[in-house]
């Protein structure tokens, strides 16, 4: 999508982290923001910091994985600004644990703030980018966890979803000139670590509080370094900025796990050699 001074976007998960780094990089390219949060007050020094900047920027609270909430920013978006060209998907949580270690409410919290806030989203935002025939451009935040699954984490699991969606959604809407791309970065230094503190109230009482000592600790102590020494979330919203403008399919931030995707692609190419020639019986 050229030309994005003067257009519109609304990007969720915008007070923090990689959205307010695409948030901050749209918005220094002359588009309209419309930051989306759960966080009221991250929300309201997000906005007040870009408009320091005399960015045209607005912030609407919404908890992404309730569609009424998502709805309800929408239709903030279109009574703000008239229309909606540009749609971020990009708020998420982290989740640890693996295989039979998945408490009910933390299977709803992380489908839903990372894969159905998506469809939601695309579902809610898709017809509205359509409606004004000026075209248009979807990016979803997957992340390198969702080209590779190193665990049973529920998070790869919403994450592969997110690369699934967006692929199969770019073939559908390239001829309605809607672009989509997908963004699947590396370890950026954002709030993720934190994730806990957005668990919606509504679920708190069935996600057991994070251990205090053990294993897991130890995991979520080396996420952090991870993280700390991460890439910068403004540089990552400004890569999003150039993916929107060229339609880029895949936004990487990195090279550090291409060769895990090489190998994975090797294993699949593995699966089909294995069965080459024979004829399937019918
Ligand atoms: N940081 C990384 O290394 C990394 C790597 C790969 C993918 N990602 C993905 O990037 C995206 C952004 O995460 P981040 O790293 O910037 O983390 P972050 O915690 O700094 O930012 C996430 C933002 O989402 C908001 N949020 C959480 N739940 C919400 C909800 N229900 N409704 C609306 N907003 C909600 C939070 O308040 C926060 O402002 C996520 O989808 C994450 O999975 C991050």
């Amino acid at each position: 999508m050229k030309d994005i001074a003067g257009k519109v976007a609304f990007v969720t998960g915008a007070a923090s982290g990689i959205g307010l780094g695409i948030a901050t990089a749209l918005a220094q390219a002359g588009v309209k923001v419309m930051l989306c949060d759960i966080d009221k007050a991250a929300l309201d020094a997000a906005v007040a910091k870009l408009r320091q900047t005399n960015a045209d920027v607005d912030g609407v609270l919404a908890d992404v994985s309730l569609k009424a909430e998502l709805q309800a920013a929408a239709d903030a978006v279109i009574a703000r600004y008239g229309k909606v060209h540009i749609l971020v998907n990009n708020a998420g949580v982290g989740s640890g644990g693996s295989y039979a270690r998945w408490p009910d409410g933390m299977t709803s919290w992380v489908v839903g703030v990372n894969l159905i806030s998506v469809i939601d989203g695309i579902a809610i935002f898709g017809p509205l980018i359509e409606s004004h025939g000026e075209g248009g451009q979807i990016v979803s935040t997957a992340s390198m966890a969702g080209l590779l699954s190193g665990s049973g984490s529920l998070y790869n699991v919403t994450k592969y979803g997110v690369v699934a969606l967006s692929e199969g959604v770019r073939q559908e809407l390239a001829p309605r000139g809607i672009g989509v791309s997908v963004l699947c970065p590396g370890f950026i230094n954002t709030n993720i670590a934190d994730s806990a503190d957005h668990i919606p109230e509504r679920l708190q009482a069935a996600i057991p509080p994070l251990p205090t000592e053990g294993p897991s600790l130890e995991a979520m102590e080396g996420l952090r370094q991870r993280l700390a020494a991460g890439i910068d979330p403004l540089y990552v919203g400004e890569l999003v900025r150039e993916g929107i403008e060229e339609d880029w399919p895949y936004i990487f931030t990195d090279n550090e796990f291409e060769p895990f995707v090489d190998m994975r692609f090797a294993n699949i190419k593995a699966g089909f050699d294995r069965i080459r020639g024979r004829t399937p019986r019918r």
